[in-house]
């Protein structure tokens, strides 16, 4: 049930700890003894504190008292020990949990669902980096077979696979990777610039493609090369597509923005003379529905929401301007009923999601403020960024780490989501996992403490669990821009899967089940029966569905 999923959470997150303040310099490794010592330690500890707030306020000369306690020896301590705090760590923690969770009920979840099919509408019918139709018009069978080369060139990894495609049989998977190499794409490959990029992803196709089992699988054979692209692009035909701006870091537009990428990834590869021929090119979303669809005939939707975010849907072709297939074959508009489309749902929601001052430091900071405000609100490579932004705050005006900021995190983005997932996962008593994780990744001079854990963790939860909302208001307007298209009312939509990929939803503690809950509750709210829509993971679907989408165009 929803509702008691939700219902478990909220009690399981917003209990602020009883004993929050006594000492916030009591390492976790004290906890046991934590009463017995806050007994000695509080009286003292309240003395020097007010002794030192009345002299400040006597002397008004604070930063002079500092100047002298900051230059003893035991500096860091002394700092705590001496300084009075704008608020305490629990109301600090009431005001980011009312910041966070009062947009999450269903009634202006909803609301935001509306606005973004608003934001929709005109980007419906002209928009040359949203919206994006493919020509893909049908959907897998799932009898299609083959063997395939795969690409998927990921945020920070390029994979090179050979895929195959077996068909539907009982009993059996229907696909399975026979080899996979994948490479690193660190700063350095992310700013290769122009052809450098094109260059070196050839340069990792012939080394996958030197493998003794690759060979032995494909003789003297040509490869047909699926390419599943983790980038808007603007398809020109099933196999060619135009280069649109890339976000995530990467370089390799300048000086190829609105080339052929199927020319610009070909080039190199007959230099070094590799047995290749790029025969599909898709979005990493799209490859995400046709694999998902090739195993569930059900699917409609498919999301990723890892380091990126985005959102495909098989849509009437209707739903889009018909200025939308400017070049589209007279022929594939006779026949074409539906057509996979890649939404970049990211790059919506400016204006519809409300900002704390936490997302407004992080938007003001980018290097492409509001280019894709969606994303920022919920995708792995700013959950952390958000809760960074919120520790440092917490550090400098609520004695969060006894005032102490581990010096890592004065960089931004420099508390990764994959940390704060697994200090969620520790749900032991003195936290005693999510505590050690923290310390070295972030080294403190004194170790954390139990409230201090604590605290990261409700805050991680808290700005988790909005992302986990706001998708869902996300898949729902664009559910309902889908069956309105297909001239349906809610209560006659049938029930669908959306394919899931990407860290955050397949492993993110919870946040697939919150996710699912809010959806359902939102579908319910417009009318359908319950469990309309179902949130289904889809592992690998990326480089499976690259393999996908060039046997669908052999059928
Ligand atoms: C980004 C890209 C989009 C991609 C998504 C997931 O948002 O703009 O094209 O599908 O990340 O990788």
């Amino acid at each position: 049930m929803p509702a008691s999923l939700l219902d478990r959470f909220k009690n399981r997150r917003m209990i602020l700890s009883p004993a929050a303040d006594c000492s916030r310099d009591t390492p976790i490794a004290a906890v046991p003894d934590h009463d017995a010592a806050c007994r000695h330690i509080r009286p003292m500890f309240d003395f020097w504190q007010s002794l030192l707030a009345a002299l400040e306020r006597i002397a008004m000369l604070p930063s002079l008292i500092h100047s002298v306690f900051t230059s003893l020896p035991s500096r860091r301590r002394m700092r705590d020990a001496v300084r009075t705090y704008d608020r305490t760590m629990d109301d600090l923690l009431r005001e980011i949990q009312s910041l966070l969770e009062s947009p999450l009920e269903p009634a202006k979840l909803l609301h935001m669902s509306g606005k973004l099919q608003e934001q929709f509408a005109p980007k419906l019918q002209a928009s040359d980096i949203c919206m994006l139709p493919s020509y893909n018009d049908t959907l897998p069978t799932g009898l299609e077979q083959g063997t395939y080369l795969a690409l998927d060139v990921g945020g920070s990894t390029f994979r090179v696979a050979v895929v195959e495609l077996k068909g539907k049989q009982p009993g059996a998977k229907s696909m399975r990777i026979v080899t996979m190499k994948s490479y690193k794409i660190d700063n350095i490959v992310r700013n290769l610039r122009g052809n450098a990029f094109f260059d070196w992803m050839a340069e990792k196709i012939e080394a996958a493609l030197s493998d003794p089992q690759v060979q032995n699988l494909n003789g003297t054979k040509t490869f047909g090369m699926g390419l599943a692209w983790s980038f808007p692009v603007e398809q020109t035909s099933i196999r060619s597509a135009n280069l649109l701006m890339m976000g995530k870091g990467f370089r390799a537009t300048e000086g190829t923005l609105g080339q052929d990428l199927s020319e610009l990834v070909m080039a190199p590869c007959r230099k070094r003379n590799l047995p290749v021929r790029i025969e599909s090119i898709v979005n990493d979303c799209s490859a995400t529905l046709l694999s998902r669809a090739y195993e569930d005939p059900s699917t409609r939707f498919a999301v990723i929401l890892g380091t990126g975010f985005n959102v495909a849907v098989h849509l009437p072709v209707s739903a889009l301007a018909s200025s939308k297939y400017k070049g589209y074959p007279q022929k594939w508009l006779d026949q074409a009923e539906h057509v996979l489309v890649n939404t970049e749902l990211s790059m919506f929601g400016k204006d519809v999601f409300p900002r704390t001052r936490w997302d407004e430091q992080l938007n003001d900071a980018h290097l492409r403020p509001d280019f894709q405000p969606f994303e920022h609100m919920i995708s792995g490579r700013y959950l952390g960024e958000v809760v960074r932004l919120i520790i440092v705050e917490a550090v400098r005006t609520a004695g969060l780490f006894s005032g102490e900021l581990p010096a890592k995190l004065e960089e931004p983005y420099s508390l990764d989501t994959g940390t704060l997932a697994a200090m969620e996962l520790d749900e032991s008593k003195f936290f005693t996992h999510a505590t050690a994780l923290f310390q070295s990744m972030h080294p403190l001079s004194k170790p954390p403490t139990h409230d201090d854990i604590h605290f990261v963790r409700q805050v991680a939860q808290l700005v988790s669990h909005r992302a986990a909302a706001f998708l869902a208001a996300g898949i729902h307007s664009l559910w309902k821009l889908m069956i309105h298209s297909e001239g349906l009312a809610p209560a006659e939509a049938g029930k669908i899967a959306i394919g899931c990929n990407g860290s955050v939803i397949e492993k993110y503690p919870s946040f697939r089940e919150l996710c699912q809950s809010h959806l359902d509750e939102l579908t319910t709210a417009s009318g359908t029966e319950p469990n309309l829509i179902s949130l289904e993971v889809a592992v690998e679907s990326a480089i499976f569905g690259a393999a996908v989408a060039v046997c669908c165009l052999e059928e």
